[in-house]
């Protein structure tokens, strides 16, 4: 099975998990990277309000074909309780009758993520798995097991 995982990452979470999702399905990764500064403080109440807005932003072009790839898996760190705006971009231009499969995941501080989910499959197709990382998972390398529990599921609902 080809897969590629594409995210976007501001402080590194959710490059540590698509990083190691992409080893163990020995697929390609893709980092997306948005052209808005969103280093220091002030940038950082910027993402908040921009992810809260559902803002759009500018976002360097991807490399990879996402309908080349058997399984494509998003990955997004939760903003103001929603998805980014770097990844709301990358999302809302894939031409979802394309895609084989797709699957999300995201990493968050606390709190629920099925918002988050739910918009991501509204401008996608529905998962055939999905995965959500707090950072005292990533800090204590919990996430691991969910990592395994993850691709459980996608063996479950892709022949491979
Ligand atoms: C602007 C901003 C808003 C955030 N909002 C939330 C939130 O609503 N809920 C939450 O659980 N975490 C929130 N977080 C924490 C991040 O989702 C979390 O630290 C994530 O793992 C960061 O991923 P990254 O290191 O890949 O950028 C927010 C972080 C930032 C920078």
């Amino acid at each position: 099975m080809k897969s590629l995982v594409v995210y976007y990452s501001r402080t590194g979470n959710t490059q540590i998990i698509a990083e190691e999702i992409a080893k163990r399905l020995k697929g390609k990764v893709e980092k997306i990277i948005d052209k808005k500064n969103r280093n220091g403080f002030l940038n950082f109440l910027k993402a908040g309000r921009d992810g809260f807005l559902k803002k759009s932003t500018e976002t360097q072009k991807h490399t990879n074909n996402p309908y080349d790839f058997d399984l494509l898996i998003i990955g997004t760190p939760v903003w103001a309780g929603k998805i980014t705006p770097a990844i709301r971009v990358y999302l809302n231009q894939l031409k979802k009758d394309k895609l084989k499969h797709i699957a999300f995941l995201c990493t968050k501080s606390s709190g629920r993520t099925n918002k988050v989910f739910s918009e991501m499959e509204d401008i996608t197709k529905e998962p055939v798995a999905v995965l959500d990382v707090n950072e005292k998972e990533i800090k204590n390398k919990s996430y691991k097991k969910k990592i395994e529990e993850f691709l459980y599921k996608i063996k479950q609902e892709i022949s491979y």
